[in-house]
């Protein structure tokens, strides 16, 4: 990312946010399990009312993506409901019709273990919700394989944000925007309708959009100037960063998302010396999840949640191990 050199104006930073309704309460949607186990959530309502991310946050990637397929219910269910996870991480597509949905990749042939093929914008939500995306899940990890998870269908943002209700952490990437004009208002618009844009929704930091893409984040901060944002940054990026650069980004951003092997405790400490919070990702390892949390993180991405949540637990009493 070739980072610009303009500091947003402060008249941007303060106008208004968009206004938001509260969500329904959510049936499956044919695209997973049938329906939430709520009775375990991490958080309380009380706890969520706090904000989320003043703690050492647990970031679900793809959802619990080690144990389950990545992007659909259940792997989203395991994360909020089972492991504890703080968020769960959404990727987000556009549709040929223009839907948003979760998925990572800008094809859909991985994730159809090669059963469909080319880009997720050739094809109408229709079209995209006839495809399996847990098959390929039980093909490449036996280990966790579930009868269930064959037949796993694609969710729509607006059917995750239904589902897992406005008591869920979302923490949310457009991907691909150059590919998709208007995905951001389309999110925003989406997430409004789910009454995931009030003051205390995104006080609390109870939704967070990412980006590889600095444009993108930038049209988020105009169109909403409170919604968090998160500067992800290729590995090998952020250790190139000037102090000038990581001004620029805690101009409009909350924090950065560094490839992990780049949140070094000399680049944490340099990221909150610039009042930025570091979520660094994908830390899939014992190690690479203890050396984050030695460093002083605020939080991490990763595919087996529990993990890293029992790690950071048992940290709270040490000092370093
Ligand atoms: O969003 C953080 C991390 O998920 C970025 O990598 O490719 O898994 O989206 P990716
Ligand atoms: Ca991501």
């Amino acid at each position: 990312m070739k980072l610009g050199k303009t500091l947003l104006t402060s008249a941007i930073l303060s106008t208004t946010i968009l206004a938001g309704v509260q969500s329904a309460s959510a049936s499956g949607g044919g695209t997973g399990p049938v329906s939430p186990d709520n009775s375990s959530t991490a958080h309380t309502n009380q706890e969520q009312n706090k904000n989320v991310l003043d703690r050492n946050v647990a970031i679900a990637h793809r959802g619990a993506s080690g144990y389950a397929p990545e992007h659909t219910f259940f792997a989203y269910d395991k994360a909020k409901n089972e492991l504890g996870a703080d968020y769960i991480e959404l990727d987000l597509q556009m549709t040929k019709d223009g839907n948003l949905i979760a998925m990572h990749d800008e094809t859909v042939d991985r994730t159809t273990g090669g059963k469909y093929h080319g880009p997720v914008k050739n094809y109408t939500t229709a079209q995209l919700k006839k495809m399996d995306v847990g098959s390929w899940f039980n093909q490449k990890n036996p280990q966790y394989a579930n009868p269930k998870y064959a037949g796993a269908k694609i969710p729509t943002l607006d059917e995750i944000l239904q589902r897992y209700g406005t008591n869920t952490n979302y923490y949310i990437e457009t991907k691909s925007p150059n590919v998709y004009p208007g995905m951001e208002e389309k999110l925003l618009n989406t997430l409004s309708k789910h009454g995931m844009t009030t003051p205390d929704k995104l006080r609390n930091g109870q939704v967070v959009i990412q980006s590889f893409s600095q444009e993108s984040l930038l049209k988020m901060k105009k169109l909403n100037p409170n919604m968090p944002l998160i500067q992800l940054t290729d590995a090998l990026q952020l250790p190139q960063y000037s102090d000038a650069d990581l001004n620029y980004i805690a101009s409009y951003a909350r924090g950065v998302g560094p490839e992990y092997h780049d949140a070094t405790p000399a680049q944490v400490e340099r990221l909150h010396q610039h009042g930025l919070l570091v979520h660094p990702y994908t830390a899939n390892t014992q190690l690479a999840m203890k050396n984050l949390i030695n460093a002083n993180v605020d939080g991490a991405f990763s595919n087996y949640i529990d993990r890293y949540i029992q790690l950071r637990n048992q940290s709270q009493n040490k000092t370093a191990y």
